[in-house]
């Protein structure tokens, strides 16, 4: 499956940091700041046109690092972040082309979802792992315990609205293999260089997670 050699990791670190960086020379300090925290793992975001270069820049820095890209809506993307080392894509919604581009190039892809058609046409393509988003919104753990349901293979990814006050309780439901989310690499943080303070939170997260 094209998802089974990210299952450990995932297993392992139960938390995917969402990050969305507006300078490139962020990158360096920021990776560095999750490896402190305990956490070598960071979705870029393909919000800004710093993500590939990111991209790039941490997996160079740090070759260990899980690095991903985030917020994949197209395969001009998805080959942009393949093309910067990226080790995983992430997308909002379901798109069958970069789905088949992911597959046919060999990279990792969780698809977002929040409907049963969503999921189905996951699986379809042998995917069993799909970011729920944005999970808040669209009604949290009631709503994966529904899905889960008609699709007991299946294992979210939840993010959107997850933060330290609730990561427990998602990561509690075993159909939950790891949350995302932006609450301890905000923008503002990022911006003002505040890395030790990112740090502090991702080192806060990690430790919460581990009580699970
Ligand atoms: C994402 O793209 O996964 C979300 O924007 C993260 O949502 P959050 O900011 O509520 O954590």
């Amino acid at each position: 499956m094209n998802q089974t050699v990210m299952i450990p990791r995932l297993e392992e670190k139960k938390i995917v940091p969402v990050v969305k960086l507006d300078r490139t020379a962020d990158a360096q300090p920021l990776a560095d700041a999750l490896i402190r925290g305990g956490l070598p793992v960071a979705e870029v975001t393909f919000r800004t046109d710093a993500a590939e270069e990111s991209i790039r820049i941490m997996k160079r820095e740090f070759p260990d690092m899980l690095v991903g890209a985030g917020t994949v809506i197209n395969t001009e993307q998805a080959k942009r972040a393949l093309d910067a080392g990226a080790s995983f894509l992430v997308s909002p919604g379901t798109s069958e082309k970069v789905l088949t581009f992911a597959l046919d190039n060999d990279i990792p892809v969780f698809p977002g979802v929040c409907t049963p058609s969503e999921i189905m046409t996951c699986l379809d393509y042998g995917l069993e792992i799909v970011k729920f988003f944005p999970a808040k919104q669209y009604g949290g753990l009631d709503t994966m315990k529904a899905l889960a349901g008609p699709f007991p293979a299946i294992r979210f990814m939840p993010t959107g609205g997850v933060s330290l006050s609730n990561m427990k309780e998602f990561l509690a439901f075993k159909k939950i293999i790891a949350i995302g989310g932006t609450w301890m690499v905000k923008g503002d943080l990022i911006n003002a260089g505040q890395f030790d303070e990112i740090a502090k939170l991702t080192a806060e997260a990690v430790a919460l997670a581990k009580e699970v």
